[in-house]
């Protein structure tokens, strides 16, 4: 069996996020300097926040990324942003296809693929996210459309050290409620069987799969204890450093 990869945690603020915001980083930043975490940590903070966050946690272990990039390098594309110039930021990595994103602006596989595309041209690394809505799970569907998406998403040239996955069923989002261990041991397993057909020979197996949806500290050992949980993306509980401490700290 392959070797477990290195677990991730990662941060999304999502749209949230001004520089007076910045003592909770201070906060954790302090945090992991004590603690030893296994895990990588990485925080994505709105676009307009990456430079500031980069300037932080330089020469702490807390990688930056980013929510979304436009699928071109440059050009008139009033108001986007390009992997590139997310690089020239600060940023090591780049959330492609939230289902945010997805929803909110029709983001299509294909689109999503194509962003992907332009992360790795960068030079970064693809947080390809994935996930059914409440209708689909309640349909039976949740496996099909998980395939769809990934079989839809993921770049050809994708590769254990470029790409991570992250499962976040919808309906788990910000409610509150999470996937059962079971639920997430059966959609994680699935994923792993996926991305060994889809990727080049040894690399599925070493692909690090994030849960997302509802992590708390609560709930983080538990969650990152199923099989093939290669840590989780976190919303709403990376924006206080004590929650995301307590998530961390399933690693500590
Ligand atoms: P949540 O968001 O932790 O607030 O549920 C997760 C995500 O959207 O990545």
């Amino acid at each position: 069996m392959a070797k477990a990869p290195k677990p991730l945690i990662a941060g999304n603020w999502k749209m949230n996020g001004l520089q007076r915001d910045l003592g909770e980083l201070r906060k954790l930043i302090a945090w992991m300097r004590g603690a030893s975490p296994s895990c990588d940590v990485m925080i994505c903070p709105p676009a307009t926040l990456i430079s500031d966050v980069k300037s932080l946690v330089t020469g702490s272990r807390i990688k930056v990324g980013a929510q979304t990039c436009h699928a071109q390098d440059s050009g008139a594309h009033t108001g986007d942003i390009s992997a590139p110039m997310l690089k020239n930021a600060g940023a090591s990595a780049v959330i492609a296809g939230h289902s945010e994103r997805r929803a909110d602006h029709k983001e299509s596989d294909k689109q999503v693929r194509a962003q992907a595309e332009a992360i790795h041209r960068a030079g970064l690394t693809a947080i390809i996210c994935v996930g059914e809505t409440a209708g689909e799970r309640k349909a039976g569907k949740a496996l099909k459309i998980v395939s769809a998406q990934l079989k839809g998403s993921l770049p050809s040239g994708a590769t254990a050290r470029n790409t991570v996955i992250a499962y976040e069923p919808v309906w788990a989002i910000g409610t509150g409620l999470t996937a059962t261990p079971e639920d997430v041991a059966r959609v994680h397993r699935h994923i792993r069987t996926r991305l060994g057909a889809l990727m080049p020979a040894g690399e599925g197996g070493k692909v690090r799969i994030l849960y997302g949806g509802s992590v708390k500290p609560e709930n983080a050992a538990t969650l990152m204890g199923v099989a093939n949980v290669d840590g989780a993306l976190v919303g709403g509980a990376s924006l206080k450093a004590k929650d995301f401490q307590g998530i961390i700290s399933a690693y500590v």
